[in-house]
């Protein structure tokens, strides 16, 4: 299990950093705002913003146990029992195995902390 595994199940397999970094004229910002989120995605469900996977303190990852991290991406429960909205795909996630999970949150923890967008 690596990090540079868990940048590739994130990247061109999940897609877990297009949604969950701004988008400029250019696309997702993945230069500069990798994993920052504040990307909002409008549809039937109402508006819903990507939150922040970076490990930063307060706008960020970095006081969910891995644990809570794993609940939350593939059955979209928070800590506090309240349920993600669409676009997250947790349900497609699920199908992920457990060494590909704990990739993914090696690498997620292993980003540039950065602050939500504004
Ligand atoms: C199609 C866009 C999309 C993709 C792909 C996606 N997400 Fe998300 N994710 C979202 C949105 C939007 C939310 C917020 C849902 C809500 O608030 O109801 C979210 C929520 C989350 C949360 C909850 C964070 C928090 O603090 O509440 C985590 C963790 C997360 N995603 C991780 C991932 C990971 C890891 C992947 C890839 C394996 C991934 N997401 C793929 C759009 C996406």
């Amino acid at each position: 299990m690596t990090v540079k595994y868990g940048e590739y199940l994130a990247g061109p397999v999940a897609h877990c950093m297009e949604c969950h970094t701004p988008h400029g004229p250019q696309g997702p910002m993945l230069d500069t705002h990798l994993g920052a989120g504040g990307f909002v995605f409008n549809g039937p469900w109402g508006s819903t913003v990507a939150p922040n996977l970076t490990p930063h303190p307060e706008d960020g990852i970095a006081d969910y146990t891995d644990e809570e991290l794993k609940v939350m991406i593939t059955q979209g429960v928070r800590p506090d029992g309240s349920h993600m909205t669409p676009p997250m795909p947790y349900a497609f996630l699920a199908n992920m195995t457990a060494e590909d999970l704990d990739a993914v949150i090696l690498y997620l923890r292993s980003l540039e902390p950065l602050p939500m967008p504004e």
